[in-house]
């Protein structure tokens, strides 16, 4: 994680990625467009229609774990659930599937007897991804978004904050644990490449799930703590 000063909206876009590539992974899901030439930040997500505070706030934070709070009041969290939104589909509809195709492609014949096991380990893995995600799309997020109109509900941020468990990670374990220990290959290129990219997604959905836990949920609890004193 970098040490120096965090980003700002005058600095420029390629000298951000040049800083630390994987904020490539948060360009995409902002949907920001490639061909930056020269612009900053603040012009970038200007001409995108894109809250610059939020996209530092999520940046500054992945690349430093620490949470700007200058940055926090100026923020809504409409803007950090399209942020996730993105991430969802994301996952789902483009990384998964592509984790999915290389693991059958790295699959080697010899295995017949363990390789149903695998699949079924990456499908069931999936299979929770996706229930983790049905839920925050069809009761936390619309909760959000009634909050910050002013529509009550009687669902509450803390509820999540309880629930929002690591199953998911553990299932993940449980699939790497055993390629790892079981599955030796005479071409394991691909099965390299495979696992790179499984220990890549989860630490991917690991800061997914920070942002949830240390931006959503503190700026969800905030909103209703103000609405309770009103
Ligand atoms: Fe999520
Ligand atoms: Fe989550």
């Amino acid at each position: 994680m970098r040490t120096v000063r965090p980003f700002t909206a005058k600095d420029s876009v390629v000298d951000l990625i040049d800083s630390d590539y994987n904020v490539l992974t948060v360009l995409s899901r902002f949907s920001l467009p490639l061909g930056f030439g020269d612009k900053t930040i603040g012009e970038l997500c200007e001409e995108s229609g894109i809250n610059a505070e939020a996209f530092l706030l999520i940046i500054n934070f992945l690349l430093s774990g620490k949470i700007d709070n200058s940055c926090l009041k100026n923020v809504s969290p409409v803007d950090i659930i399209y942020f996730l939104h993105n991430s969802h589909e994301y996952y789902l509809l483009y990384k998964l599937p592509h984790i999915r195709t290389n693991l059958i492609n790295a699959l080697d014949e010899v295995h017949d007897n363990i390789n149903p096991i695998i699949m079924r380990f990456f499908d069931d893995y999936v299979d929770l991804v996706r229930k983790h995600f049905n839920y925050e799309e069809n009761i936390v997020f619309p909760y959000v978004r009634n909050l910050t109109e002013g529509i009550p509900g009687d669902y509450t941020i803390d509820v999540f904050r309880r629930s929002h468990d690591d199953e998911i990670e553990e299932k993940l374990a449980e699939l790497k644990n055993i390629i790892l220990r079981y599955y030796s290959t005479s071409k394991p290129f691909k099965m390299y490449d495979a696992l790179a990219d499984i220990y890549n997604c989860e630490e991917d959905l690991t800061s997914h799930a920070n942002i949830e836990n240390q931006i959503l949920i503190p700026l969800i609890a905030q909103i209703e703590k103000r609405k309770q004193i009103l």
